[in-house]
């Protein structure tokens, strides 16, 4: 399955690309994105593809192949956003874009353990390899103590059964260690009273993100790229971000009051744009989708 881009047209209308503009792709996953933009800045422009995923990046570049602005793709985390500009020898730029978390293609094929439908290894990092050493969320569940399980999965998940999803992990992980997705799924499921279930949304789908944000410090690296990509821009340069749940958008909401009260940034969008029913329908995805924009001054 491939991943379809998110709230599309508002991006890249949003974006007000130019012919000619140069432009980070922070977050390139399948490409989709990119590919309209490089196709919107044309020959003259210069589109940098950022994914800490190298399997993401290798895929976008089959996406993006035929496209006539140059290209410069790194693999790098986008809270160092200044060594990825160097090695493509930008100083600034005229319009970023953050689409956060996970694609589909990492769901369905990274084989890194981000559905609790699949039988996969906890390992949920955006890095394909992670290094050694490296937090996974195997670590996480299975050496973490209770009430630090407990604290990640209330405070990324908002999940209101934090404690029993805690206390059912540490159960299950004195008798064997936890291995696989679709097991802890089962583990987070059956801990929550099944009156609490929704239609639809699986039980595990908190916990899930929870474990994701921690194991990839989404919120810190949000906080780094936000900051970064804003002093990479040119005076009426944009930035446009993505998020997909309240801790992100907080953060992003956050950082641009912060940059207006001081007069570095003026909001385009004075609410966030969500999809319409209709993309909804075609992309249940973009649920929970919530698009901010603002301009450097
Ligand atoms: C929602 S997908 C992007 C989809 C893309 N806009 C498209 O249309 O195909 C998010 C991508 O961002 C990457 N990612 C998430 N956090 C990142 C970070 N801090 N630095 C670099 N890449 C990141 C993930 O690996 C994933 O491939």
């Amino acid at each position: 399955m491939n991943h379809v881009p998110v709230l599309l047209k508002e991006v890249i209308e949003g974006l007000a690309l130019q012919p000619g503009d140069t432009v980070v792709d922070a977050t390139t996953g399948g490409g989709g994105h990119g590919k309209v933009i490089a196709e919107a800045i044309g020959k003259g422009g210069t589109l940098i593809s950022l994914d800490a995923d190298k399997e993401a990046l290798i895929y976008a570049e089959k996406t993006l192949k035929d496209m006539q602005c140059h290209l410069c793709f790194q693999n790098i985390n986008f809270r160092n956003l200044e060594k990825a500009l160097q090695a493509c020898n930008i100083s600034k730029i005229n319009k970023i874009i953050f689409d956060l978390g996970w694609s589909t293609l990492q769901l369905e094929h990274s084989k890194r353990g981000f559905s609790f439908l699949k039988n996969e290894p906890l390992v949920m990092t955006f890095q394909n390899k992670p290094n050694k050493g490296v937090l996974t969320a195997h670590t996480i569940v299975n050496t973490w103590d209770m009430k630090h399980i407990e604290t990640i999965i209330k405070a990324y998940g908002e999940e209101r059964f934090a404690r029993a999803i805690a206390n059912a992990i540490v159960k299950e992980r004195e008798k064997s260690p936890i291995q696989y997705s679709d097991e802890l799924g089962r583990i987070v499921k059956d801990a929550i009273p099944s009156r609490f279930y929704r239609r639809s949304i699986h039980p595990a789908t908190k916990t899930f993100q929870a474990l994701r944000i921690a194991v990839n410090d989404e919120i810190g690296a949000l906080e780094d790229g936000l900051e970064k990509g804003f002093q990479s821009l040119k005076k009426d340069g944009r930035m446009a971000v993505i998020s997909f749940h309240s801790l992100e958008d907080r953060t992003v909401k956050r950082f641009i009051k912060s940059k207006v009260k001081i007069r570095e940034l003026v909001p385009i969008t004075k609410k966030p744009i969500i999809p319409s029913e209709e993309e909804i329908t075609h992309n249940p995805r973009s649920r929970s989708a919530k698009l901010r924009i603002a301009q450097k001054i």
